[in-house]
């Protein structure tokens, strides 16, 4: 009966399903790091406010140390009797150093000790989801530079509307993730706050240093309200949010690299090392990454509905239904990082059709908004000019031609307006030049927006 911490006022033995059912140590394990650093910080002002003495801290701070290289060296056994990581930690501790290991929960509740564990882990991780969201950003910006010269379809409702610059396309990835970055950089303001001191939910009748162990832990400040403190999920909400917003973009992403690799668009080929074949038809390469990246963001998603859920109508303040928030955050933490991880090779590594993109920039009379702007900018009135163009494409259909094909009295006789130089136009690339204007798909244009790029990332 003595083996659990909190075993006094029991008097039967918990049962053996409930154990199971209660704990949480299969999955919490991984927050041993955070929790020992929190710990040792946490004596470290027990004794600098006197309730433990020098000895008993170097004491607890030792073991503590002995006890996270046992874990690393997979020397400690995590089992279900333990509970969770803090009891399992706690309970190694005394057994060994003896009773004083007892002390180093003081003035500290699990309550307000996972809400620090939960935080400090979720700091590291959304530092290095940063950084791979750079990679990524890198990657995109290495590509579009590397290929100005090729042009392709740019479509609305999936149809080919415009021609644009490729490099232009992957830019607006690279701002997407820009937003993506920003936004978890602004959740990290709401992670990095320090709830230890709120104990159970009314706060601590010993005085704490509460500014020191924040500093310490390398946080803003301590958290203002107990109750909050340990009752608070809304920052991992926010970065499951912000996570699944990210992975919204990398599934866009992936569903044009897999329409762009099928045989009926052609436009790039993914390279083997980022591909599978197929078990029964030999001539099948499959873009499996990209599919599979597309298909995660449907787990993402769920792992913010399942938060959410939890979270709602929890009376204040902790609840043992907040255990439920890990699985959820960990796994959205895990896929994330797998997903930007495999994307950023996957995009360097593919091959250019350049060829089959400009083809196709050559069907499907991409450049009769230019016509008809060409119009415009002769004294018609755009609507009219825009009907007139209509008419033009309508009669290629009926001529199977293609507007570059159309003699100049072929022109002249849709409008008196239209000029020798309407052949030059309605060039793919006189219409991908034209869009010069801050933010459109000229060379020049994407250019400087890659200069300015080139700054925002350094
Ligand atoms: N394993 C628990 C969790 O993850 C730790 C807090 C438990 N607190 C308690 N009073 N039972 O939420």
């Amino acid at each position: 009966m003595a083996s659990k911490p909190w075993s006094g006022r029991f008097t039967e033995k918990t049962d053996k399903l409930v154990e199971e059912f209660n704990a949480s140590i299969s999955f919490d394990k991984r927050l041993y790091k955070h929790d020992i650093m929190g710990s040792i910080t946490h004596a470290r002002m027990l004794a600098k406010v006197g309730i433990l003495t020098k000895k008993e801290v170097d004491k607890i701070i030792s073991g503590l140390k002995a006890i996270e290289k046992e874990i690393v060296a997979g020397k400690f056994r995590f089992t279900p009797d333990l509970e969770d990581i803090h009891m399992a930690i706690e309970k190694r501790l005394i057994e060994k150093i003896g009773p004083v290991g007892g002390k180093l929960h003081t003035a500290r509740s699990r309550n307000d000790q996972v809400a620090l564990d939960v935080r400090l882990y979720l700091r590291d991780e959304i530092k290095e989801i940063q950084s791979l969201i750079r990679d990524l950003q890198k990657a995109l910006v290495n590509v579009a530079k590397k290929n100005l010269d090729c042009i392709m379809p740019g479509y609305t409702h999936l149809q080919r509307a415009q021609p644009i610059l490729f490099s232009h396309h992957l830019l607006a990835y690279y701002e997407m993730l820009k937003r993506d970055h920003e936004r978890i950089a602004d959740c990290l303001t709401r992670v990095n706050v320090m709830p230890l001191g709120a104990g159970a939910l009314a706060g601590s009748p010993y005085p704490l240093d509460r500014d020191f162990v924040a500093k310490e832990l390398g946080f803003a400040k301590p958290t203002d309200n107990s109750l909050d403190s340990v009752s608070d999920r809304d920052f991992c909400i926010e970065f499951c949010g912000a996570a699944s917003i990210l992975m919204m973009h990398l599934s866009r992403l992936s569903e044009e690299f897999i329409l762009w690799s099928s045989q009926e668009f052609g436009f790039i080929e993914l390279s083997d090392a980022f591909s599978t074949g197929s078990s029964i038809m030999p001539q099948k390469k499959n873009p499996d990454v990209p599919e599979l990246v597309r298909g995660k963001t449907g787990r993402v998603y769920g792992n913010l509905l399942s938060l959410l859920t939890t979270m709602k109508a929890l009376p204040l303040a902790y609840n043992k239904d907040m255990q439920e928030d890990k699985e959820a955050l960990f796994d959205t933490v895990d896929t994330v990082k797998d997903c930007l991880k495999v994307f950023s090779p996957m995009l360097t590594t593919m091959k250019i059709n350049k060829k089959k993109m400009l083809n196709a920039t050559k069907q499907g009379f991409l450049t009769a908004t230019d016509a008809a702007d060409y119009l415009v900018k002769k004294g018609v009135p755009f609507r009219e000019s825009h009907h007139i163009t209509g008419r033009v494409v309508a009669y290629c259909i009926k001529t199977s031609q293609g507007l570059e094909d159309l003699s100049i009295d072929e022109w002249r006789g849709f409008s008196k307006a239209f000029g020798k130089d309407i052949k030059e136009v309605i060039s793919v690339e006189a219409s991908v030049k034209s869009k010069k204007a801050k933010g459109g798909t000229a060379p020049e244009a994407v250019k400087r927006r890659l200069k300015e790029i080139e700054r925002e990332m350094r």
